[in-house]
């Protein structure tokens, strides 16, 4: 009988290993607290959350938390298929210590050659809050996103009728009251702003004046509700999430989101997670049954929309060092 061959399987070496956490740490993480770390014992590489990083008031469950680290591992394996190398993901391994998310093997059958367009899409993405153009995305592009979330195994919906896009507008906006009378939230969202080292949101890249063209009223805000105020002609929004709130769901929210972001990027369009509607329970409630049809726990929903032609360019968000959040056994 002739013998069959096996493949020869490459198993990356721990340098490769290295660059690649280097730029899964390129992800997006909620108000860029970076909670994730990263071990490597030479097979095995190990995602976990950085708990001493969650957000005890804004986020007590860690459904931000662990956002941000589906994010950086979808991040990792976009890196990885860039760099011509393939990932094994187990997510949520059984017996697993509480900060464990995943574990992740790195190797090769064949050559293959980087793809360095993707490469330079892992740096290119970043938060640009400043307002879009007036021109929607249309709603095929925004559905076809919705695909590329649903390959991660959650739930995505673009909202697209007027109706639905108010109604939506409003609870963001009823969200963000709720935020801002509540002391606690206030003070830990300030403590993640112009913290001028390598985390938070520099108040560089915070707008100064989210709505210059609004008429400003002589009294205090009140509680009456007005669209005028809060639908802008060119944003859409995408919401992913799935059947369940819980910590699988939230991960492959995470992966999906940074799927969504990077093909959102290459082709030009611009992205915003909106997450206070999600952060307020009784508003994430209501967006479900009032705004989406198809996604029953909403996990993050992402504002969509094209900057305009010629804008300057940001400063990126900083990254914590790598040998912060990365450890190297022999
Ligand atoms: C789970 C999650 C929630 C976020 N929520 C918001 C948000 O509500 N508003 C906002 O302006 N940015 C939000 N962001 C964007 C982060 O602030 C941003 O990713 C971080 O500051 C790093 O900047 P970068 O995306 O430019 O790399 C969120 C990001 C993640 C991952």
């Amino acid at each position: 009988m002739p013998m069959r061959h096996q493949p020869l399987v490459e198993k990356a070496p721990a340098e490769v290993v290295e660059r690649l956490v280097d730029l899964a740490c390129l992800a997006p993480s909620v108000h860029n607290t970076q909670p994730w770390r990263w071990r490597y014992d030479d097979a095995r590489l190990v995602l976990e959350a950085d708990l001493d990083r969650r957000l005890p008031a804004e986020d007590p469950r860690g459904r931000n938390l662990t956002l941000s680290c589906g994010a950086a591992l979808h991040h990792l394996e976009f890196a990885a298929r860039a760099m011509g190398w393939e990932t094994h993901v187990l997510v949520l391994p059984a017996d697993r210590d509480p900060a464990v998310l995943a574990e992740v093997l790195v190797s090769r059958v064949h050559q293959r050659a980087a793809v360095r367009s993707d490469l330079d899409l892992l740096r290119t993405r970043c938060t640009d809050r400043r307002r879009f153009t007036a021109w929607p995305v249309p709603d095929d592009r925004l559905h076809e996103l919705c695909r590329v979330a649903e390959q991660w195994g959650t739930r995505a919906e673009a909202v697209t009728s007027d109706a639905a896009r108010i109604r939506l507008e409003l609870l963001a906006n009823r969200a963000l009251t709720f935020l801002e009378i509540d002391g606690r939230r206030m003070l830990e969202q300030e403590q993640w702003i112009d913290r001028a080292g390598t985390d938070g949101i520099p108040l560089g890249l915070l707008p100064a004046d989210p709505e210059p063209l609004q008429a400003r009223s002589r009294f205090r805000p009140g509680l009456l509700e007005d669209t005028r105020m809060v639908i802008h002609g060119g944003d859409r929004v995408i919401a992913i999430g799935g059947a369940s709130d819980d910590i699988g769901g939230w991960l492959r929210s995470g992966q999906a989101m940074s799927a969504v972001w990077l093909e959102a990027t290459r082709s030009g369009m611009s992205l915003i997670p909106m997450s206070q509607p999600i952060e307020v329970e009784s508003v994430r409630h209501e967006v479900a049954r009032s705004v989406l049809r198809d996604v029953p726990e909403p996990h993050i929903l992402l504002r969509i929309g094209w900057q305009a032609i010629g804008r300057s360019g940001l400063p990126r968000t900083p990254r914590r060092p790598l040998h912060e959040v990365f450890v190297r056994h022999a």
